[in-house]
């Protein structure tokens, strides 16, 4: 160590401030610089909460992580909060702060809109600077591979392409600020239940070309500071102690230049140093602090090397560089929060999904006067989404119904609902109206208020928790019986779902419209009733597929569920890379509502194909809004077929507005990686000899135009 110190310190000097250095030459020259001990310190860190009575970490602001910095060489302290709807405030640990609550990254999802994926980020990211932090964990983009999946909500939905790309502007937007972002949960963090024992076991060529694409794309287009890995483990090692994952796909075949953080309390020994892992975050809820002491005599031991401390220093200190962290002023800006509202009500407005409307029962006609709005604490505000990602909006929560439970839900188990309510917004809406309420605990006392209406509007709330799965895909306390007896009393019956994934819909037959509101953030009662009334041409798509029947989840009985949660199993992903819709596709199935699925007021058509080969496919149609309204459609390609072997694969998409009549053209060129197979022998991206056969529709499940060409066969870098 003292060696280490003196040949360090004088050696280096004070060259690594050069800010015309690369992050990655500051990084070297900063790391040499080191003490081994400042070295190790900035490779472990606590959760930045008061825990078990302890005062919160000295230095720490309170939030998710906090790493100490180096005082002597100017090393700031690592600030990490969670997240990607909005800066957290873990148990009031910043007594009172209050930040803009987006809604669910689901939902942004469904807005099908990069632009506002980078818009939120920077959003965020700006609220965080303004709060003293300088990591955002955020950057969820695990795939869906299950319905019930718990965190659903704070993922991307169930593409490689939509997801990467989604998650990819967020992170390019938070780190526009001067922040860094990771990306999450690395990888096949596929469901909450058992998830800290949890072994995805799945095939290689499949991972690549399904959840880790949706990483490789992200971290492509965003270049995250860090990547946090996964609880689960991952073909039977953990996912931050896994060889193959962070040494060999992520360092080594990406040539990934940031840290790997583990998510909180995902180590399980000091060797996951050699696996590729750089930090141990929340220390307090691993078994033991192995980054510490103990790392410190892994390398007096010889097992771990000198060399690979100071690989994970410098990733670290590169992406800080990388950042901007050592060269930001102390200045915390002012935010604009009316403008961050108006964020947050953008995301909620595009995101909101018309599911039905098989009689043009919404918007609602003017003639409508009296309207009861049943259930759903619609009277107070819009659901979110529990867990680490639980923000407390702008004016605090409108609500908060306690859940209790056991575990993680003992420390989220609230409802929290934002003050955003669409009882109150609907009421502003149609002064001319009669908007009566009723929370929907009597079914017949419901009834009874839509037997006197013209229209009646449910909300019906699905609940979900990080720590916790659905247990199936029913709507809970027996909302279902509530929408039936509703729509049986009055037909003109609009069902708006605040949920945090799909549900089956037992009553879609007897309803007149469907919206799918997910976690609307705090301005989503606005933005619902804006929806409703018309204000709002709806344009959200589903980035998810809605199953028919429970029978239609790859699988139907939840893994573990029931199992100690210490006890390990395996949740094999035998649909491989067929993912969502396209194991649908492969299996012949008709979902309740597809991938890509979502109605508007006016009506779109396509035409003008034409499809071009080469290295890649570009496809280029036109769009017309042939109805009466201003909207935004979401014209979708998909690869259909190779070689007259049929597949479906989302290869792009792109939102735009027209005007009625207006027509455009799209043109869309594919990455050649959404073309290809990915060759686990060769360990390279394959590209097969054609004829490349692709369709445009509104959905997975509707080809309007087909064209085919042919694509260079070839391999590419893996
Ligand atoms: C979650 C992460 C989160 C971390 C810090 C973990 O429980 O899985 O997503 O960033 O906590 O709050």
């Amino acid at each position: 160590m003292g060696l280490a110190l003196m040949a360090g310190s004088a050696a280096a000097g004070e060259a690594w401030r050069d800010p015309s250095l690369s992050p990655d030459e500051r990084a070297r020259l900063l790391d040499a610089a080191l003490t081994l001990e400042e070295r190790i310190g900035l490779l472990h860190g606590p959760m930045a909460l008061s825990l078990d009575g302890k005062p919160l970490p000295a230095g720490a602001l309170g939030g998710a992580g906090f790493i100490p910095g180096v005082p002597r060489l100017g090393i700031p302290a690592l600030q990490e909060t969670d997240a990607s709807l909005g800066v957290t405030n873990p148990a009031n640990v910043r007594p009172g702060d209050t930040a803009t609550a987006l809604p669910a990254s689901l939902a942004l999802a469904a807005s099908f809109n990069p632009r506002l994926a980078y818009e939120g980020g920077a959003m965020i990211a700006r609220e965080a600077v303004s709060k003293g932090f300088n990591v955002l964990l955020a950057g969820g983009a695990n795939l869906a591979r299950d319905p019930r999946n718990g965190r659903n909500f704070e993922y991307l939905g169930e593409d490689p392409w939509l997801a990467g790309i989604m998650a990819g502007e967020s992170i390019r937007g938070i780190q526009s600020q001067g922040m860094i972002s990771t990306v999450k949960h690395f990888s096949l963090n596929g469901q909450e239940t058992g998830r800290f024992v949890a072994n995805a076991v799945i095939d290689e060529a499949a991972h690549r070309e399904s959840d880790l694409l949706a990483f490789q794309i992200a971290i492509e287009r965003g270049r995250p500071g860090a990547v946090m890995c996964a609880y689960n483990q991952v073909n039977g090692a953990y996912a931050c102690g896994n060889e193959h994952l962070l040494n060999g796909v992520l360092k080594g075949d990406w040539g990934y230049p940031g840290w790997v953080m583990s998510d909180w309390g995902a180590v399980k020994a000091t060797d996951f140093a050699l696996k590729g892992l750089d930090q141990q975050s929340g220390e307090q809820l691993d078994g033991q602090v192995w980054f510490g002491p103990a790392l410190k005599q892994a390398v007096a031991a010889g097992t771990v090397p000198e060399d690979r401390l100071s690989d994970m220093a410098r990733r670290i200190l590169r992406s800080m560089f990388a950042a901007g962290l050592f060269d930001a002023g102390p200045a915390r800006p002012p935010v604009d929060l009316a403008a961050h509202g108006a964020i947050a009500r953008q995301v909620a407005d595009e995101g909101i999904v018309l599911l039905a409307n098989p009689k043009g029962l919404l918007p609602l006609a003017p003639a409508v006067k009296r309207i009861a709005v049943i259930g759903g604490h619609a009277d107070a505000g819009v659901l979110s989404g529990a867990g680490s990602s639980q923000v407390t909006g702008i004016g605090g929560d409108a609500r908060s119904v306690p859940v209790g439970g056991e575990g993680a839900l003992a420390f989220w188990g609230r409802m929290v609902f934002h003050a955003s309510s669409p009882l109150k917004a609907l009421r502003a809406r149609l002064p001319g109206a009669s908007v009566t309420f009723d929370d929907g605990r009597y079914p017949a006392a419901a009834a009874a208020l839509a037997r006197a209406s013209d229209v009646v509007i449910v909300f019906a709330n699905q609940w979900m928790a990080e720590g916790q799965d659905a247990y199936d895909l029913t709507l809970p306390e027996g909302q279902d019986a509530l929408i039936e007896a509703v729509a049986a009393a009055n037909s003109n019956c609009i069902v708006v779902l605040q949920t945090g994934g799909p549900v089956l819909m037992p009553w879609l037959g007897r309803v007149g419209a469907v919206l799918s509101a997910w976690y609307s953030g705090q301005q989503g009662g606005e933005a619902i009733a804006d929806v409703l009334t018309g204000a709002v041409n709806p344009s959200g798509r589903l980035p998810i597929t809605f199953p028919a029947g429970a029978d239609q989840v790859p699988r139907p009985q939840l893994p573990g569920w029931g199992l100690l949660p210490t006890q390990p199993f395996d949740v094999v992903y035998d649909e491989g890379a067929d993912v969502g819709y396209r194991r649908y596709a492969a299996k012949g199935l008709t979902p309740l509502f597809p991938f890509g699925h979502g109605l508007s007021y006016t009506t779109f058509s396509y035409g003008g194909l034409t499809v071009t080969g080469g290295e890649t496919l570009t496809v280029r149609f036109q769009v017309t809004n042939t109805g009466k309204r201003a909207g935004q459609d979401v014209p979708q390609v998909y690869l259909a077929g190779i070689g007259g072997q049929p597949l479906r694969r989302l290869i792009g998409f792109e939102k735009l507005a027209l005007d009625p009549g207006e027509r455009r053209t799209v043109t869309l060129r594919a990455d050649p990686r959404l073309l290809a197979r990915f060759d686990e022998a060769g360990r390279r991206w394959r590209i097969d000899g054609g004829p490349y056969r692709v369709v445009v529709g509104p959905s997975a499940a509707e080809a309007v135009l087909t064209g085919t060409a042919a694509v260079t066969p070839r391999t590419m870098a893996p």
